[in-house]
């Protein structure tokens, strides 16, 4: 099928980022101050706090409370995310805990019954829940609103600004403008942020394409191209798709200009040079029609593998999940324990499943049991971290300009209203 996952428009509307950037850091100090003066569960030894239940308590760019409330203990998921969990009998101790502690919660804190998909994430244990952001979503304040609610979202990815056309559109000249403005909303908001992507073959200025270098020459331009975006977002980003859709469906390797000219070896070449400029991101290989076992999956498997067999730096594998309503793969959670089992972890990095227009009860009602399947998928195994969907609502997909006669991909709809497909995230995640 005609397949072109992300082309949207790249339109620069920030203006330069520096000032930005000491803005944002100015509001980062006041609201840090904030929040350490209104933190929830002060316990009553004086100045010494406690994060309450499920609460961060600890992670790079985590200044907050490093204990946790009782019955809770620190538990480190990842280097940028530790969480208060219970220490036993999850239930009885949640409860005993929050009716002693009720007083003393401060309005910041979420109230009992707040509700929102990164909560119910956090509830099954995942790192975030994500959405892309893409440029012209920036100027829209509605939308920012709920983009910003870390009940919500508790992760972006750049939908363009990162990647090879946006960021050095013409041989080693680089510009930032897109994907800072994305860091900075990520940085104001405290969410995580996602790295897209060092080595596609899309959306690829021409110079490269059609530069016809050599081995040599191409080898160093991927490189240094990697090295210097990795680099510029270092310490900032979580993870990186460093590698993006290096497969064909049959499994074998996508002939790009990278595989022609340098070979397989482009993959572990460029993972090296990511890991070089930010020894901390976690660095993934992400694919679309890798969300069920098949013949595309066994291709990853494979890679993984002797990936690891060279000790390449690969920490996870990222599964797009462009889905169709009605035609989501029952294999998904075999397919993540599979990846798991190589040692990485597992995200879903680009999630939507479109329906043919127009839109129906019928099919909003497919749409929820959909996305609650695929996010029960991941909810059942540990190694999967977390869910992004590729923007949140459908004013802003990509799927209408791709897919002639297709759309309504996301859980809200154009005018910013929940659909069905947003409780079938929730009980996805209770599931
Ligand atoms: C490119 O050069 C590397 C060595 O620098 C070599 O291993 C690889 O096979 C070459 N690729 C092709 C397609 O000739």
């Amino acid at each position: 099928m005609p397949y072109n996952p992300e082309i949207k428009s790249t339109n620069i509307l920030e203006p330069p980022s520096s000032i930005k950037t000491l803005e944002v850091m100015l509001k980062l100090i006041v609201s840090l101050a904030t929040l350490l003066a209104t933190l929830p569960f002060a316990t009553a030894t004086a100045g010494v706090y406690a994060s309450g239940p499920w609460g961060q308590c600890g992670g790079k760019i985590w200044f907050g409370p490093k204990t946790c409330a009782v019955g809770y203990h620190c538990k480190e998921w990842n280097p940028w995310y530790y969480q208060c969990v219970p220490v036993a009998h999850p239930t009885s101790t949640h409860q005993s805990s929050t009716s002693t502690r009720t007083s003393s919660r401060s309005s910041t804190t979420p109230s009992p019954t707040s509700t929102g998909l990164a909560l119910s994430a956090k509830a099954a244990g995942k790192l975030y829940f994500g959405s892309a952001l893409d440029n012209p979503g920036l100027t829209d304040e509605p939308y920012l609103a709920i983009l910003s609610d870390k009940n919500q979202f508790t992760q972006l990815t750049p939908a363009n600004g990162m990647k090879w056309e946006s960021t050095e559109p013409s041989r080693g000249v680089y510009t930032w403008t897109q994907g800072d403005a994305v860091l900075a909303v990520a940085k104001k908001n405290g969410q995580l942020l996602r790295g897209h992507t060092c080595a596609w073959h899309s959306q690829l200025p021409s110079w490269v394409t059609a530069g016809n270098f050599d081995n040599a020459t191409l080898t160093s331009i991927m490189v240094d191209h990697c090295k210097t975006v990795v680099g510029h977002y270092k310490g900032q980003i979580y993870s990186w798709d460093v590698v993006n859709e290096a497969f064909n469906e049959d499994g074998t390797f996508r002939e790009t200009v990278f595989y022609n000219t340098i070979g397989p070896s482009y993959i572990s070449k460029v993972l090296h040079a990511a890991r070089e400029a930010d020894h901390h991101a976690k660095l993934y290989i992400n694919d679309y029609n890798i969300d069920g076992t098949g013949a595309k999956s066994t291709g990853m498997v494979n890679l993984i593998k002797s990936l690891k067999a060279e000790r390449a730096p690969i920490d996870g594998v990222g599964i797009q999940g462009h889905l169709i309503v009605g035609q989501v793969p029952t294999t998904i959670q075999a397919n993540i324990e599979q990846f798991a089992a190589l040692g990485v972890e597992v995200a879903i990095t680009e999630l939507d499943i479109r329906m043919e227009l127009p839109v129906t009860p019928e099919k909003l009602a497919q749409q929820k049991e959909d996305y609650k399947n695929v996010i029960k998928a991941c909810a059942n195994v540990p190694a999967c971290v977390g869910v992004t969907i590729w923007d949140y609502t459908d004013k802003y997909s990509w799927v209408p300009s791709v897919f002639d006669g297709e759309g309504a991909p996301l859980p809200w709809d154009e005018n910013l209203v929940k659909k069905p497909a947003y409780d079938g995230i929730v009980e996805g995640f209770a599931a």
